[in-house]
């Protein structure tokens, strides 16, 4: 059985619904902190596998214990964590607490175990910060995080570092997104951000269905060709069919390393003009929009060197920014009903 923690979130619903296209079992576990069990119906609906699922909140290492009891345990691929940059700032213990206390105690559990179980870790491309040159590959100098999220994927991955060399033969592949964006093609399943969107693709969706009055750009005098900064926005789906490459990559011991970091994205960098150009082809909607000011904290722009996961995962992206956008706009008007 494959453990998807927070599975019931964006990026684990559609990794869930791609491990049971390739056969997989899969056992979701998620705290519902930023997710509701409606997913479970989303995810059946889009893979026909209502997949198993507990409610913990794995700062709780007594029922982690009893989960690892409870399950035969494969493979896991952990995505469970508090993820808004901004709200982190806020709220650094918490997000110390909770997303370093969930990593710690599954590797409990995976020490404790007699065969060490493959471990996929959720990390993002916020740990590069301002990269020194583009596009970013994964020997780029990790920069001092700009945000307690962005501090724990960069403590995360050293504890798995850690682990990896003192665990014998546990093995573990570190995945850094780039920017996920859209939704499964039969839109059962897709981003739900709760309150007001962070990020720059719901929020533009949302202002489109009427709920915000206009998208704020916040900047357009960044030093790029359109003055407004680049991201590699990636579809969900291509991100969710490279965590089942990187789990079968170590469930059959292919690769040599027992500790593997991949950058996942397109390779290209896209502008946040260019996203609202291509919302607005896809959709044939006017989208209205302000310049405002700098975000703190943004980067002028990251975008991936994708050779490492082309050559040594075999993996690629297939799906191009409209498509992604476009299915995006999709589940915005299913859930919006507009
Ligand atoms: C994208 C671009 C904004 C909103 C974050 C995390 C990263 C990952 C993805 C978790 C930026 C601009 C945005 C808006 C805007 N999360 N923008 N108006 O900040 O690149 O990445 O989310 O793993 O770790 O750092 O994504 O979507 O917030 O912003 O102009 O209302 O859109 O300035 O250029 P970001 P984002």
């Amino acid at each position: 059985m494959i453990l998807v923690t927070g599975g019931l979130g964006f990026i684990g619903s559609h990794t869930v619904v791609s491990l049971q296209e390739k056969g997989h079992e899969v056992l979701i576990v998620d705290d519902l902190s930023n997710a509701t069990t409606d997913v479970l119906s989303g995810i059946k609906q889009a893979s026909g596998i209502r997949p198993a699922f507990e409610k913990l909140d794995l700062q709780d290492a007594v029922g982690v214990k009893k989960l690892f009891e409870t399950y035969s345990i494969s493979g896991i691929i952990h995505f469970a964590a508090f993820k808004a940059v901004g709200e982190s700032v806020q709220k650094p213990i918490a997000y110390y607490q909770n997303n370093l206390g969930s990593l710690l105690n599954l590797l409990a559990e995976i020490e404790k175990s007699t065969t060490p179980i493959p471990f996929i870790f959720s990390s993002s491309c916020t740990v590069y910060g301002e990269a020194d040159s583009l596009p970013i590959n994964e020997d780029a100098a990790i920069k001092a995080a700009m945000s307690p999220y962005g501090n724990t994927k960069q403590i995360g991955e050293e504890i798995i570092v850690d682990s990896v060399k003192a665990i014998k033969d546990f093995r573990a592949i570190c995945l850094r997104y780039f920017n996920p964006i859209g939704a499964h093609p039969s839109i059962a399943i897709g981003e739900l951000p709760l309150g007001r969107p962070q990020n720059l693709v719901p929020f533009i969706t949302q202002t489109a269905a009427g709920i915000f009055p206009k998208l704020t750009v916040f900047g357009n005098d960044y030093p790029t060709p359109d003055g407004t900064n680049i991201r590699d926005y990636i579809h969900v789906v291509d991100l969710a069919e490279a965590h089942v490459v990187a789990l079968e990559r170590i469930l059959t011991g292919a690769s040599n390393d027992r500790y593997e970091v991949f950058n996942l994205g397109t390779g290209k960098g896209s502008s946040v003009l260019e996203v609202i150009t291509s919302f607005e082809r896809v959709s044939g909607k006017k989208l209205a929009y302000t310049f405002g000011s700098k975000r703190e904290g943004d980067v002028v722009a990251a975008y991936a060197d994708t050779s490492k996961a082309n050559a040594v995962l075999g993996w690629k992206t297939k799906r191009s920014l409209d498509e992604a956008v476009s299915s995006a706009w999709k589940w915005e008007q299913k859930i919006r009903d507009c």
